[in-house]
């Protein structure tokens, strides 16, 4: 989906997304110092707020300006600060290397994906990690919700190939369970997650 597209999902008071942060990446940032933290495609600013509130210095990253107006808002809302970035995340180049680089639901087609995601692997601050957290291929035949192209799904395997010779020590690599409530009661949405670090310097 292109920026135009974006925006206009975006429009509107609601928020597309929740405000609380996505559960993987509050259950594996729990063993994390803070420092740094980018997310990128960080839409509405979930998790980068959640980052702030829990002394990171976090930056969002998102090509929409409805999505980035709402995340302004958010952290208004919480009192923090977070700096945003409107950009595209298939050109835009950061600035400087980071101790946790989040990719959450970043579904792009594969082409894209992979060069995407490598370059943000290299990100990575020395001890630093790099979260990667998205709708599973299977989630298609065995989930719920999220895209239904299978060319943006991607499995933990294949953003362990994105990520190959980047220098990353591979921590997680698996297929994850997210509960979402249903009016048939819960159902799990299937993720992928991939957590890697980069060695110390
Ligand atoms: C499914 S939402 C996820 C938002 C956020 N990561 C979260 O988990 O709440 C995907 C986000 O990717 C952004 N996006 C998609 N393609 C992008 C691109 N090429 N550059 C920057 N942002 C992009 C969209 O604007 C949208 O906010």
């Amino acid at each position: 989906m292109e920026r135009e597209e974006w925006d206009r999902r975006y429009a509107g008071d609601e928020l597309l997304w929740r405000a609380e942060p996505n559960m993987f990446l509050v259950e594996q940032t729990a063993d994390l110092e803070p420092g740094t933290a980018l997310d990128i495609a960080c839409g509405e600013g979930r998790n980068a707020v959640w980052l702030a509130e829990r002394g990171w210095k976090a930056t969002g990253v998102d090509f929409s300006a409805v999505a980035l107006a709402k995340a302004r808002h958010l952290a208004a809302a919480r009192g923090v600060e977070v700096e945003w970035i409107e950009a595209d995340v298939r050109t835009w180049v950061p600035p400087a290397s980071f101790d946790l680089v989040v990719l959450m639901y970043v579904q792009l087609p594969s082409a894209e994906r992979h060069s995407v995601y490598r370059a943000f692997a290299g990100a990575v601050a020395p001890a630093g990690h790099l979260l990667v957290v998205g709708h599973d291929t299977e989630n298609l035949a065995s989930g719920i919700g999220g895209p239904q192209h299978p060319d943006v799904l991607f499995s933990a395997a294949d953003v362990v190939d994105d990520i190959e010779g980047s220098g990353l020590l591979v921590e997680r690599a698996q297929q994850v369970r997210r509960p979402v409530a249903t009016d048939d009661g819960e159902v799990d949405a299937l993720d992928a997650l991939v957590r890697a670090l980069r060695p110390p310097a």
